[in-house]
């Protein structure tokens, strides 16, 4: 295991925009003395005041002492010239997404630090090894990608390239682990691990709403409510921006010569020609004037708790209904498992979506009062549920299903009948592109889980999320999602393919 950069080392910071700005206050705090680099006249000072400013705010919350705050302060500086950085021991570059001016600000510094330095781009969509290429010695090079804002979250990646020497990555790996981040290595390939693996989460979404599913308050309501993540992929996009979000979309799908996994959405590319680029200017999905209402998800309307119910096996879905049941004192009764039942409620029949629509799985299961629910990441706590209801499905069935889960403490919102659901085909879908990065030699089953819960505040890796319901079940979503679309975007990753057989879960 290779050591950190001891604190004595000077780190160069090249670029003080936003993420050069938050790197060098991340160094500056772990110990080093940093310089920082802009090609914009008086760029690095205003970062240098900034930083200092965010030491004193530290210092005032009791989080540094004001002589650590005063310390750190001082330990960076302004420089005015690439000369100045010549004493450094490792060079973070975050200056503009561009091949070209990167090649060159590079090579540039080949020819000037020392030739124990190391070179390290924070670059987040730009190939290292083709940064590298352009090096005489591109083995000193590697990808440190921060997330914004660099102080505050704890993931960087560290991304080798072909020609990056192992310890490099190694050394860079245990400096940001020393500065309190949470690293994970990474191969260079397009959009390293988070920017590819998040893909679904906005695509799935975008196909869900394009197909009528719901509206983009109920999309999002569901992923938050039932899925427990953070923010709903709408809302979300919209605090990205659509210029952004569909550059990083196309530039991935581009990138893996147009892998119809990653195939953008007609609807991004409306927004982004409307000029609706979200929150930043004041309309994107939804509408950000002072005077607009934030619109709210679709909720069934109160229906009679169903006199007979019926909770079925021992399933996490069922134990939790059962236990939400009892614990409003309702009455049901518990029966062994019957196939994939969840529960039936008077006429009507409940089972967790598989991938099928209800439509589907009411004709080929012969039973047509079917209503499927949604994935939660816990049942038990869920406070509200996705249902799709079957075209053959009585209405006093769909009424009876609304009443069992309003009975049992959950907002219902009754979907289109889209295949998958909302939460289940997002997570089936991020959790076969976390398999195939891993599948790829991309990163490991640990990284990759880190990367997402980390760098995008998923509420729990997709791997861990996948044996959490089983890897058949996602192999099954998938199945059933690519034989609905035909299309080679819901393949299933080999690894899954694998894992399934194998009989096996993540590890
Ligand atoms: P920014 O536009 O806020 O800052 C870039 C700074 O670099 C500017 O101050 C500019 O004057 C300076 N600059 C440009 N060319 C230069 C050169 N040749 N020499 C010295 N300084 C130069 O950009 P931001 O957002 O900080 O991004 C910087 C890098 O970090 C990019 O590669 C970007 O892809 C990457 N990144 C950005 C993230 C974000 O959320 N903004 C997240 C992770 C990575």
């Amino acid at each position: 295991m290779s050591a950190a950069l001891s604190s004595q080392c000077v780190v160069a910071v090249i670029g003080a925009g936003a993420m050069g700005a938050g790197i060098a206050q991340v160094a500056a705090a772990a110990g080093h003395r940093v310089r920082l680099l802009d090609n914009q006249a008086g760029a690095a000072a205003r970062a240098v005041s900034g930083i200092a400013a965010q030491f004193d705010k530290l210092a005032a919350k009791g989080k540094l002492s004001a002589e650590q705050a005063q310390a750190a302060s001082a330990r960076l500086l302004v420089a005015e010239q690439l000369s100045d950085l010549a004493d450094a021991t490792l060079v973070i570059e975050a200056i503009v997404e561009n091949l070209q001016v990167k090649q060159k600000l590079f090579c540039d510094l080949e020819a000037l630090v020392g030739t124990d330095c190391i070179l390290a781009t924070n670059t987040s969509s730009i190939s290292i090894t083709a940064i590298g290429a352009a090096l005489k010695r591109p083995q000193r090079l590697a990808g440190l990608h921060f997330f914004n804002p660099a102080p505050l979250m704890a993931l960087v990646e560290v991304v080798s390239g072909l020609a990056t020497d192992a310890p490099v990555g190694a050394t860079l790996f245990a400096t940001a682990a020393a500065w309190g981040k949470t690293p994970v290595h990474a191969k260079s390939t397009p959009g390293f691990i988070v920017n590819r693996v998040a893909r679904p989460y906005y695509a799935e979404a975008l196909r869900v709403l394009t197909e009528g599913g719901a509206d983009c308050a109920t999309l999002d309501a569901c992923c938050r409510e039932a899925g427990g993540f953070r923010m709903g992929p709408f809302e979300l996009m919209d605090m990205i921006g659509h210029d952004v979000n569909f550059a990083v979309t196309r530039s991935v799908w581009n990138a893996y010569f147009c892998d119809p996994r990653f195939l953008p959405s007609l609807m991004q590319q409306e927004l982004v020609d409307a000029g609706f680029l979200g929150r930043k200017n004041g309309r994107g999905f939804y509408c950000y004037d002072a005077q607009a209402e934030k619109p709210l998800p679709a909720t069934e309307a109160a229906q009679p708790t169903p006199g007979e119910i019926v909770v079925y096996g021992s399933s996490p879905a069922a134990r939790a209904l059962a236990a939400r049941l009892s614990a409003r004192a309702v009455a049901f009764t518990q029966q062994s498992a019957q196939g994939e039942l969840l529960a039936r409620a008077g006429a009507a029949t409940l089972c967790v979506t598989d991938g099928r629509s209800a439509t589907r799985r009411a004709a080929e299961s012969a039973t047509p009062n079917t209503v499927l629910i949604d994935l939660a990441l816990d049942y038990a706590t869920a406070t509200r549920l996705a249902i799709s209801v079957a075209a053959q499905c009585a209405l006093e069935a769909t009424h009876a299903a609304v009443g069992l889960l309003q009975a049992a403490g959950f907002a219902v919102s009754t979907l289109r009948d889209v295949p998958g659901l909302m939460v289940m085909r997002t997570v089936a879908m991020l959790a076969n592109e976390a398999a195939d990065a891993v599948n790829q030699g991309v990163c490991d089953v640990a990284a990759v889980d880190t990367a997402m819960r980390l760098g995008v505040n998923y509420p729990q890796g997709p791997l861990a999320w996948a044996n959490a319901m089983g890897v058949a079940q996602v192999g099954t979503v998938l199945g059933h999602l690519a034989d609905t679309y035909g299309e080679d975007r819901y393949r299933t990753s080999p690894l899954i393919q694998h894992h399934i057989y194998a009989a096996k879960a993540f590890a």
